[in-house]
């Protein structure tokens, strides 16, 4: 469905992506995971266009979109730090982005985004007024709501935590599986990556480690870096639960 090809990026002589290719088929949730700073929001930014690539092409049922504009893609994208439109309240905020569309969404099906993201209480708030967690869910619906091709989500959750950081998990991947989406989410936590990707493409100093499906990832780790980065991670975790209770 979506083919990247090739895609390398350099800003003045240093290399951020490496000749990077994938392929991510209809209805895929692909994790992008690594490091801070390997380069995966410049690859998101690519994606979207509103970034340039140096080399590479990109294909979208086949058809090359590497010079279309952002606009005419389709893809939309949330961003961690929300990036609302802080003297709209939330209904305007989703609605935002449909008013330029050639096909806009219904009514009905805007609302069951609405509801889907737990927001009908909030609607006509000011943006100030509210949490993360909901800041975050108006910014999901407003991406949902021009119908995405694909996706983009750069580090959905990083900054809510505890229970609203899973509620949030949640809403994403129920609303993923009952809308039939592609999505592409960036984040740097093995553990949000390997349990909310069908794939997960683990990037490292602009190169691609391993692309893979999570289990594969835990049980077959192509290099060093992946075993150290995830397996190493969560291992640790585990150790440090089980010590508490062996303590007892
Ligand atoms: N506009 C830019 N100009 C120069 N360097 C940039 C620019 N944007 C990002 N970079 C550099 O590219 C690298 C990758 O950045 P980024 O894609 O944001 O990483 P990540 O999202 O993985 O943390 C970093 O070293 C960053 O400093
Ligand atoms: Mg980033």
């Amino acid at each position: 469905m979506l083919e990247i090809k090739n895609i390398t990026k350099r800003y003045d002589d240093k290399t951020i992506l490496n000749n990077i290719s994938l392929n991510i088929e209809e209805n895929d949730f692909v994790s992008i995971l690594g490091p801070s700073g390997c380069g995966k929001t410049t690859l998101l930014k690519i994606l979207l266009g509103i970034e340039t690539s140096c080399e590479g092409e990109l294909l979208l049922n086949k058809k090359n979109i590497i010079h279309t504009k952002p606009n005419e893609r389709q893809f939309s994208i949330a961003f961690q730090n929300y990036a609302l439109f802080p003297h709209l309240n939330a209904m305007e905020n989703i609605r935002y982005g449909i008013k330029n569309q050639k096909q806009p969404i219904g009514e009905e099906e805007l609302n069951n985004i609405i509801q889907m993201m737990d927001l009908k209480e909030h609607i006509n708030k000011p943006i100030s007024s509210l949490s993360g967690g909901q800041k975050q869910r108006v910014s999901l619906a407003r991406a949902l709501a021009i119908k995405p091709k694909v996706l983009l989500l750069d580090e959905p959750i990083s900054a809510l935590d505890g229970m609203v950081k899973e509620k949030v998990k949640n809403l994403i991947m129920a609303s993923a599986k009952k809308l039939g989406i592609t999505i592409v989410m960036v984040t740097h936590d093995p553990e949000e990556a390997l349990t909310m990707g069908n794939k997960v493409l683990i990037l490292n100093g602009g190169h691609i480690e391993q692309f893979d499906t999570p289990a594969n990832i835990i049980k077959k780790p192509k290099s060093e870096f992946v075993e150290k980065f995830i397996n190493n991670l969560l291992i640790l975790k585990f150790n440090n639960i089980k010590e508490v209770l062996d303590a007892e």
